[in-house]
This record gives C-alpha cells, sequence and structure tokens, in this order.
C-alpha cells in the first residue's frame, strides 16, 4: 500500500504541515525521516543543534535554508513564526536505574505494577492486562486476546506487514503512526486526534516523578490530579 493509500488528505492547502525540530538526534532522525518517506505529509523547514555534524547532515538531509540552522533551540525564538509546529527532542538527564518495580492503586480499584528491567536476552516492551473477563498478553508486534469462559483466543497482529508503511519504524511501527496521528491534528488544528492527549501524557509523567520519589525516599506517593 502506498502513503497515498493510506494518506487521508487532511487539509485543503496544497502543502505539507511544516515542523522545525530542536535537536538533530535519534528522534529527530526518526520523526525527520518520516518527513523524508512521506513528504506531500510533513517537511521539515528548520532545525536546532549544537553538535555542528549532526546540524549540518540534518540540515543537508532536508534542504533546509540556510537561515533556518541554528545552534541552540532559544535562538528559534528569536525569529518569527515560519513553521506550523515545532518537535522538541532535546535530551534529558536519564539517571533512571538499572532495575525498577513500581506498584500503582487506581481510585477505583484497578491495581498495576510496572517492571523495568535492563539485564534481560531480550528487548522491547510487553504488557499484561488482567480483566475479570478476558486477559490481554501483548509485546509489540501482537496481542492475544484470551476469553477465560469460552477459552478461545483472537490474535491481532501488528507486525510490520508489506501492507503497513509505518510498521519499519521503531517502537511496533509506533513512531510513525504518533507522527501520522500528530500531523493529521496539526493540519486540522483538532488536538483530540492526537495518539495521546497533553493531559494524558501530564499525567503518566506525574506518576513518574511520584514512582522516582517513591523510590527514593521509600514512601509510598499519592497523586492528586
Ligand atoms: N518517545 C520515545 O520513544 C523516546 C525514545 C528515546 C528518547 N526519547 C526522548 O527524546 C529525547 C531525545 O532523545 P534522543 O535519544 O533523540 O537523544 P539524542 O542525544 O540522540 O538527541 C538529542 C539532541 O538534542 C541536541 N541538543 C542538546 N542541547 C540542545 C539545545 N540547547 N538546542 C538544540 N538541540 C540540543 C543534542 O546535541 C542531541 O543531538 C529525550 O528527552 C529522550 O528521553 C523518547
Amino acid at each position: 500500500m502506498s502513503s497515498k493509500e493510506i494518506w487521508e488528505p487532511v487539509t485543503t492547502a496544497a502543502r505539507p504541515v511544516t515542523a522545525i525540530t530542536l535537536g538533530a538526534g535519534a528522534r529527530d532522525n526518526t520523526y525527520g525521516n518520516f518527513a523524508i518517506s512521506f513528504p506531500e505529509m510533513l517537511s521539515i523547514v528548520g532545525v536546532a543543534e549544537p553538535i555542528p555534524i549532526r546540524r549540518e547532515r540534518y540540515a543537508r538531509r532536508h534542504e533546509i535554508l540556510p537561515g533556518h540552522v541554528f545552534t541552540t533551540w532559544e535562538h528559534v525564538f528569536e525569529r518569527s513564526k515560519f513553521a506550523d509546529a515545532i518537535i522538541i527532542s532535546t535530551p534529558m538527564e536519564n539517571d533512571q536505574p538499572d532495575h525498577y518495580v513500581c506498584a500503582m492503586t487506581f481510585d477505583v480499584g484497578i491495581t498495576a505494577s510496572f517492571n523495568m528491567e535492563a539485564f534481560t536476552s531480550y528487548h522491547g516492551r510487553r504488557i499484561h492486562i488482567m480483566g475479570s473477563m478476558k486477559d490481554i498478553r501483548g509485546d509489540m508486534q501482537e496481542f492475544i486476546m484470551t476469553d477465560f469462559m469460552t477459552r478461545e483466543s483472537t490474535t491481532f497482529d501488528n507486525t510490520a506487514g508489506e501492507n503497513d508503511p509505518f510498521g519499519a519504524s521503531g517502537h511496533g511501527g509506533g513512531d510513525w503512526r504518533l507522527m501520522y496521528d500528530w500531523v493529521k491534528a496539526v493540519a486540522k488544528q483538532y488536538p483530540s486526534m492526537l495518539t495521546s492527549t497533553i493531559d494524558a501524557s501530564i499525567e503518566s509523567h506525574l506518576m513518574g516523578f511520584a514512582a522516582r520519589k517513591s523510590r527514593l525516599g521509600g514512601t509510598i506517593e499519592a497523586i492528586r490530579i
């Protein structure tokens, strides 16, 4: 399937959404490569990056005008607006432990645990959701839903298939599906098209910060939204 077939026009404007990336590192290249593969959807028109080789390579790859290439993100905001959107992907301090268990209780009585483990022979994410009638086991490729009564299992295969133009991207194809939703939301100026709302993202960050506080202090932390 070509991008044209899966790409529903999201704007009557005869141009792609334009974006500036703050950074030219790993994430910027993932998102920038979406623009290279689907130029009718997204065009990278500016970059800010302090490391010269990354900055120059990125600017060349996206044919960014010299006046739109900056050494640090602050410089972008000294200019008047020249793009529809900005992608922020500068590195944050990463001081996470190498293994980690977090137990959570939600208001409605749902419990959840999150385990992060560096020492495994495999990588990626795995999820197990246990309901009263069914459970779901999933990884980055597929998830399997099993009915407790009938013992019937249904497999939803998300494997990067030849019919999925986004499937080859990282996180089981999620990187470019996220970009697709994001481009649509920007083009239509319609936030509910986003894969995750800003509110949901803030909420999950607050949970992460509370988990860190709990780990460092040996405390149980409450989260009130
Ligand atoms: N959502 C995901 O799947 C995912 C995965 C990995 C990383 N991340 C997050 O994405 C962010 C970037 O991660 P990465 O792996 O791409 O890191 P990276 O180090 O490869 O890239 C970040 C870039 O930002 C540049 N930078 C630093 N200071 C800057 C400044 N003042 N102005 C402009 N650019 C600046 C760095 O030089 C670097 O090239 C981090 O916050 C990380 O936690 C998200």
